[in-house]
Parts: structure tokens; sequence; C-alpha cells
């Protein structure tokens, strides 16, 4: 990596200089050259050319955080999948919408089929006690396997809903597809459901509705295989337009 970190130095010698009376355009002008940061320009017919998972690594990184979730299903014999995903995007609240992208067929193909064949999943956290076990979630198991037995963890149904939620998982949901959407463009699908469910540990949900998933323990994730906790940092009310 070329960036360089000049830490606090920038900031005091800043400071001195004011202190020393120096004053306007020629502060800015020095203040500016010192704090530059080195940056690399990439352009993308050079990460083309990077090898696969690399490449793949790198891209996903760009659009920065995700959500860490498992998502429950099960197939018409009521076998049940569990499997990793992070593209999962509020759509609305009103209908409660909730959409996940689904890579190809060829290299996804179970939570798809299972969504398709009953109309009904599950979307439950990822948390830091089953973190390594959700992730081994994302191995290309055979469809005879059921997940939950395979990497040890809990399948919970409540009734009358026929996908598992993962029992370890303090905040999951239930949904009923709504739509399919085929993104022709690189075969793969944007997957759209209407929340039915929601089971949050309690204690979670604050006077306004907002729930403290960082409290929940709720994870996020980047790339193919880092997980984050997260610790909230702020929050602000309603921005309104001040005059
Ligand atoms: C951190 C992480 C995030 C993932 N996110 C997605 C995702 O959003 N969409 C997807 O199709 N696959 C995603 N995957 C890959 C799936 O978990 C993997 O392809 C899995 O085998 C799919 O299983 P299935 O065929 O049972 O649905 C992710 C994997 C990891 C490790």
């Amino acid at each position: 990596m070329t960036i360089k970190n000049f830490g606090k130095a920038p900031h005091a010698l800043f400071k001195k200089l004011v202190s020393n009376h120096i004053t306007g355009d020629l502060i800015k002008l020095f203040y500016h050259s010192i704090l530059s940061i080195r940056m690399e320009h990439l352009l993308i017919d050079t990460i083309k050319t990077w090898e696969r998972f690399y490449r793949a690594n790198f891209i996903n990184c760009l659009s920065g955080f995700k959500s860490a979730n498992l998502i429950g299903t099960v197939n018409r014999e009521r076998q049940p999948n569990l499997a990793v995903f992070s593209s999962v995007v509020h759509l609305g609240s009103d209908p409660a919408l909730i959409g996940f992208i689904n890579r190809p067929l060829a290299a996804a193909p179970h939570t798809i089929n299972n969504i398709e064949a009953t109309g009904v999943y599950t979307i439950n956290h990822i948390n830091p006690s089953f973190v390594e076990k959700a992730h081994q979630t994302s191995a290309k198991y055979p469809a005879e396997v059921n997940e939950f037995e395979a990497v040890g963890l809990t399948a919970q149904f409540i009734y009358p809903i026929i996908a598992p939620f993962v029992a370890e998982s303090n905040i999951k949901y239930a949904l009923k597809l709504v739509e399919i959407v085929s993104i022709k463009h690189n075969n793969t699908f944007l997957v759209i459901g209407e929340i039915t469910d929601v089971i949050v540990a309690e204690g979670l949900i604050a006077n306004d509705g907002f729930i403290n998933i960082d409290e929940a323990t709720s994870m996020a994730c980047l790339g193919l295989d880092a997980y984050y906790t997260t610790t909230k940092a702020t929050r602000y009310g309603y921005a309104r337009v001040t005059k």
C-alpha cells in the first residue's frame, strides 16, 4: 500500500504555525500539501486482469460493510437449507419489503430454488457466538445436506412458518416471496420478500421503533470472508431543512 498516514503531526504543525502568526493562503497551501495522502488510481481494464478471487474481494469491499445474515429455507420435502447472504437490502417499510441478491444458479442454487418452491424464508442476523459456523454454511454442500446439522446450528420452527429460523440468532424475521427479478447483465437475481413475522430478543427496541442491533451483537461483513462487530457512533434526529 502506498497510502501514507501522517497521524496527528500535520495538525500539531498547523497549530504551531498559527501561533507563530503565519496566516492566510500560505498556511492553507502548506497544510494541504503535508496532509495530502498518496492515492492509487486503478482503471477497470487493470482490475479485469486480476486473479478472480482477488478481484472479487476488492470489488466487494467497495460497496462497504454489509449486514451478515443466514437465510433459512426448506425444499418441497421439508429438507432444511441454510446459507450466508450479505446483499440484504431494505426496499420499503410499507409494505415491509426486503431484497437480496442471489448469485447465478450454478453458483448458489439451493436457497433460491427453495424460495421459489415454498414461497417462504427466514433471514437471521449473525452474532459472534456462532459466526464461524455461519461462515461455514457458504461452502457448496450438496442439496441433500442439511447445513444446520453440518455446521452445528439449531433449526427453530415457529408454527405455522415452514422455513427454519436460526435458534442462536438474536434478531430474525420471516418473509413470503413477492417477486424474483432476473438481472440479465450478470445472471443474478433480486429476490424480493414481504416480512410476515419478526423475532427480536427482548429489550432491543427503542421508544421510537429503532432496533439497537449493535446491542444484539448483529455483525457486518466485508469482502469474501471478513466479519465485524459493530458499535454505534452516534444517532441524529430526523434531518430537516433549517433557515
Ligand atoms: C460473507 C458472505 C456473504 C455472501 N453473500 C452472498 C449473497 O449476498 N448472495 C449470494 O448469492 N451468495 C452469497 N454468499 C455465498 C453463498 O453463501 C454460497 O454461494 C452458498 O453456498 C449458497 O448456498 P445455497 O446454494 O444453499 O443457496 C456469501 C458468502 C459469504 C461468505
